[in-house]
This record gives structure tokens, C-alpha cells and sequence, in this order.
């Protein structure tokens, strides 16, 4: 999966490249004019923020913390698909068609996408239907795809040739920053809700409780959250997930052993990853965007 094709920004949205796969671009078309239902919710990130970790706390919310329900189905397959993710990917004999499973969904639906704000579906803006992005620390993120891609057996070359690859904007969805600051711009919104994995890590009861009043559901009681924080803790989802991926990963020819979804899971792994120089070198390159003093607000807030 080799990303390809520079997609020019859509519409007049802001003058934004993005770099999408191939195989994600052909099917692009069919992507922005999905039908979507009103009471849809989408959970959009970056890739390796903690979309999945989103996924599941949205999931429970918006299905009143249906526990057999969530136990029972596979959240990448029944549960919530990804908007791009879709037939066109090759050697893949039983197709994954992400909009077919969308379809046939029951309402409300929750579909997961990758996507810059300017490429998602005409339909959420025209109907202001409601987004939940999250964001994480950027090299924490790319070392996460770094072994995620590597597990995947789709990547070669070094941890810190990934990241120069990522700042030269030769990766899927990057770059990075200008992916966080469109919804960062919105997120006074009504329809946003903007979240960071950090806060996640920092206070997992107050995001599900600010998520339950955005997606206009009553706050649970005390047991309904603890169970629910127990199936979005790590160690749970370290085994869930992983056994959901599996169903997908299995086909890819040169899956690595080592592959592990939820690897660490935590804040600052790329400190501990990466050379003092990558590190700087990653910083001056965020800083180009925005500046380190907003840069915390986002993160710490
Ligand atoms: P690491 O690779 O740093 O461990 P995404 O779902 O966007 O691909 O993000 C994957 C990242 O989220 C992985 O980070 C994974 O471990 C982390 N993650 C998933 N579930 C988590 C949880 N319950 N608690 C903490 N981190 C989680």
C-alpha cells in the first residue's frame, strides 16, 4: 500500500494536500458522495491516535453500553466500519467493502475514517451530523504507525527513515498537522468534539462523561461506567482488538510475528524510541505549523 497520489484539496475548503493510498483515491469519489443518515457520528482521526480506543468508548455511548452486544460482534467488521478502507484493495480475496457494510448498518451508526475534513462524505457537512476527532502527540503517533506498518509487513527501512518519510508527507493521510488543525479550528463547533489521546490517558471517566452530554445521552451509573472502563482499558483491549484485527490482518502475506495493535498504549513512547536529534527535528518541523506554546494547549488542556 504504497501512497501515491497527491489528492488536491476539494471544493474551497483550505489549500491542503493530503496523501491518500491508491487504492484510497480511486474509490474517493464514491466516498464523498456516501449517503449518510442523520443521526450518523463519526469518529475521525489520524492514523495511530487512538481511533480505536474512541471507537469502542463511542460504540458503548452511542448503543446505551450494550455490553453483549459490544462483546459479541467485532467492532472493525459489524460494529464500525472505515469509511475508505474498501474493495479496492488487492490480493484480498474476501473483500472488506467498508461501504457495503456501512449500508447495511442499522441506525445510529458509527463509521471510522482517516480522512482530512476536506475528503469526508459532502453529506456531514451539509447536515452538520457530529464528528469526534482525536488527536495525539505527533511523534508518539508516528512511532506507533511506524511498528504498526512494520507489523503489517507494508513497511522497510528504519524507525527514523519513517519519520523523515512522514515530515516529507510520503505516508498515508499526512501530513500530520494540517490533519489536526482543520478540526482543531472547528472545534468550537456544535458538531465537533474535539479530544486528544493524552486527556484519554489522563482521565478516561470525565471523556466519557463529556461524550455521553455531546452525543445527547444520559450520563450512566456508577457500575454502567465501571464496566465500561473496564472493557476500554488497555489490558482488554489489548486482547479484543487484536482478535478483531486478526480477522483482517491474517491476509496479508508478510505479517511480522511481532505485530502487536496495542503495543504500549502509552504517552511519550517516542522519547524513550527515538534519537535526541529526531526528536528536536520533529519539534522544529511541528513547530512550522504551529506554534510549541498552542501546540500545549491542545495537549494539556
Ligand atoms: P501504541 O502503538 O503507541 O501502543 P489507532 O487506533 O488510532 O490506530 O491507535 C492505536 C494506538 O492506540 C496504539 O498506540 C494503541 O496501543 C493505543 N490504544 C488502543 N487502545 C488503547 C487503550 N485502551 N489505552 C491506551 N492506548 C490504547
Amino acid at each position: 500500500l504504497k501512497p501515491t497520489v497527491q489528492i488536491p484539496v476539494n471544493k474551497d475548503w483550505s489549500k491542503r494536500p493530503c496523501t491518500i493510498t491508491k487504492y484510497f483515491s480511486e474509490n474517493i469519489e464514491n466516498i464523498l458522495n456516501f449517503e449518510v443518515r442523520n443521526d450518523d457520528v463519526f469518529v475521525v482521526t489520524s492514523p495511530k491516535c487512538g481511533t480505536t480506543w474512541m471507537q469502542e468508548m463511542a460504540w458503548l455511548v452511542i448503543n446505551d453500553f450494550n455490553f453483549e452486544e459490544f462483546e459479541s460482534k467485532n467492532l472493525l467488521l459489524e460494529r464500525s466500519p472505515y469509511l475508505e478502507f474498501s474493495e479496492l484493495i488487492p490480493g484480498n480475496k474476501n473483500r472488506y467493502n467498508s461501504l457495503e457494510i456501512a449500508r447495511a448498518l442499522k441506525s445510529p451508526r458509527l463509521i471510522k475514517s482517516h480522512l482530512p475534513a476536506h475528503l469526508l462524505p459532502y453529506g456531514i457537512w451539509q447536515n452538520k451530523l457530529k464528528i469526534i476527532y482525536v488527536a495525539r502527540d505527533f511523534k508518539d503517533a508516528t512511532v506507533s504507525a511506524y511498528h504498526h506498518l512494520r507489523g503489517l509487513g507494508i513497511l522497510g527501512g528504519s524507525l527514523e527513515e519513517f519519520c523523515e518519510k512522514t515530515m516529507k508527507g510520503d505516508v498515508s493521510f499526512q501530513p500530520f498537522w494540517s490533519h489536526v488543525l482543520e478540526f482543531y479550528e472547528m472545534r468550537h463547533e456544535s458538531n465537533i468534539f474535539f479530544m486528544t489521546f493524552e486527556m484519554m490517558k489522563k482521565d478516561l471517566r470525565t471523556v466519557i462523561v463529556r461524550l455521553c452530554k455531546f452525543l445527547e445521552k444520559e450520563v450512566p451509573d456508577e457500575r454502567t461506567l465501571q464496566e465500561a472502563e473496564k472493557r476500554l482499558s488497555f489490558e482488554y483491549m489489548k486482547k479484543s482488538v487484536t482478535k478483531g484485527m486478526d480477522v483482517i490482518n491474517d491476509k496479508l502475506p508478510n505479517k511480522r510475528d511481532d505485530l502487536e495493535f496495542c503495543r504500549k498504549g502509552e504517552v511519550g513512547t517516542a522519547k524513550k524510541e527515538l534519537s535526541l536529534d529526531m526528536i528536536t527535528k520533529m519539534d522544529e518541523w511541528s513547530e512550522t505549523f504551529i506554534p510549541q506554546k498552542n501546540l500545549l494547549d491542545i495537549f494539556l488542556k
